[in-house]
């Protein structure tokens, strides 16, 4: 293949996609683990927790009776339907089966979404910081992510009035996650339907990225779908039901959109893990609800641990983080650089933490991202390592 100017011959939306740079940190952790030296690995964004064992036994029965062809491109019938009773149940909502699809991880839901929404040059509001990927997903389409620079007065989170200033003519919508990823503020309802209510008023589209529900510490998010039913939701089985290496998710889309996406699915994916999908349904049973509330427990004690110690260490955390399990920490008082901090502090103190440049452009170089996805005694392991270095 002949190699051509900066994207090396291949297509130009490349050198637009930026690589994680916490893979550096999460490479140079493991080389460190490797060669014997204590790391605490706080730059996970997922549960250090198995998949719960109910959720597994129900992944080997599937297998064992023979659940291993491909299954209907917007997911079996009995998890739309459970994710329909979810709906009910959590949030007191009436979401017909047929407007949930199952993704392959909120990553497949993004995709789909992305590509049902984005003509070339539209442009979608997101939040920066906020989870990299999403501007990502925009530019693969040939769409753009619109970035909107977010501070501590808005909880990090776009707000109606955030929207009305920055809407263009290109723009066709906004997304935000709730929790955020990596602030872990969440929005109330009035929020939302603020939100709502601005993106209405430019007959635009409302993503929310509701990943990190079930991981909220001081009462529920609410739904996006509680104040606007034409909303597009993102969920998972990532985070609140620990399944992130089943690559499984789903989406709440308009009635009207469903076909479309079905199109989508079918040609860009056939169908979703059908294992997974059987282990899922697992998920939903009050046997497993017990063991994943334990588990929200275990993070919502650790939260309350990490956030006052990372402010004593010096850290600025205007914003409580609500949920997610993540706090977003000023660390303009320690650096500028927030890459080279990380290296420095994962190299000379073993403790693995994201820089804020994965994360946008906005004050990245001052911000880290702690990640409490490790046991209490290793939380306060590291933060005792960072007290010696930055008191
Ligand atoms: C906000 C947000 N959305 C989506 C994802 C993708 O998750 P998955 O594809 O594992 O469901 C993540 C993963 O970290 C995330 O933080």
């Amino acid at each position: 293949m002949p190699l051509q100017g900066d994207s090396g011959g291949f297509a130009t939306r490349l050198a637009d996609i930026e690589p994680f740079r916490v893979v550096e940190v999460l490479e140079r952790a493991t080389a460190l683990a490797a060669a014997g030296e204590d790391i605490v690995h706080m730059a996970a964004g997922e549960p250090d927790f198995a998949t719960a064992a109910p959720i597994v036994e129900a992944g080997r029965a599937a297998l064992a009776r023979g659940a291993t062809h491909y299954s209907q491109a917007a997911g079996i019938p009995q998890l739309r339907e459970a994710l329909s009773r979810h709906y009910a149940d959590s949030y007191g909502l009436d979401i017909a089966p047929g407007r949930i699809m199952v993704t392959p991880g909120a990553s497949g839901a993004l995709l789909l979404i992305a590509a049902l929404l984005m003509d070339p040059g539209d442009g979608m509001l997101m939040t920066d910081p906020g989870y990299p990927c999403n501007r990502h997903f925009m530019r693969l389409v040939e769409g753009r992510g619109q970035l909107v620079p977010v501070g501590a007065d808005t909880r990090y989170q776009l707000s109606g009035a955030l929207v009305r200033e920055h809407w263009r003519e290109h723009t066709v919508g906004a997304m935000v996650a709730s929790p955020a990823n990596p602030t872990g503020t969440a929005l109330s309802r009035q929020e939302l339907a603020a939100l709502s209510a601005a993106v209405r008023e430019r007959r635009g589209y409302l993503l929310v990225d509701e990943i990190y529900h079930g991981l909220c510490y001081d009462g529920d998010a609410p739904s996006v779908l509680e104040v606007d039913d034409e909303a597009f939701v993102i969920n998972s089985f990532s985070k609140y039901f620990g399944m992130t290496g089943w690559r499984l998710g789903w989406l709440v889309a308009p009635e009207a959109a469903v076909a479309e996406m079905e199109k989508l699915a079918q040609n860009l994916f056939i169908s979703m893990s059908t294992m997974a999908q059987h282990a899922a349904l697992a998920g939903f049973e009050p046997a497993t609800r017990e063991i994943l509330e334990e588990r929200r427990d275990i993070f919502r004690q650790r939260r309350d641990f990490l956030l006052p110690a990372v402010q004593e260490l010096g850290f600025a955390v205007p914003c409580k983080p609500q949920g997610a399990f993540y706090i977003y920490a000023d660390a303009s008082r320690f650096t500028t650089d927030s890459q080279a901090f990380c290296l420095r502090l994962l190299e000379e103190h073993g403790v693995a933490l994201t820089p804020g440049v994965d994360f946008g452009h906005h004050r990245a170089g001052e911000h880290l991202r702690f990640s409490y996805t490790t046991s209490m005694e290793r939380l306060e392991s590291a933060v005792e390592r960072l007290g010696r270095v930055l008191r």
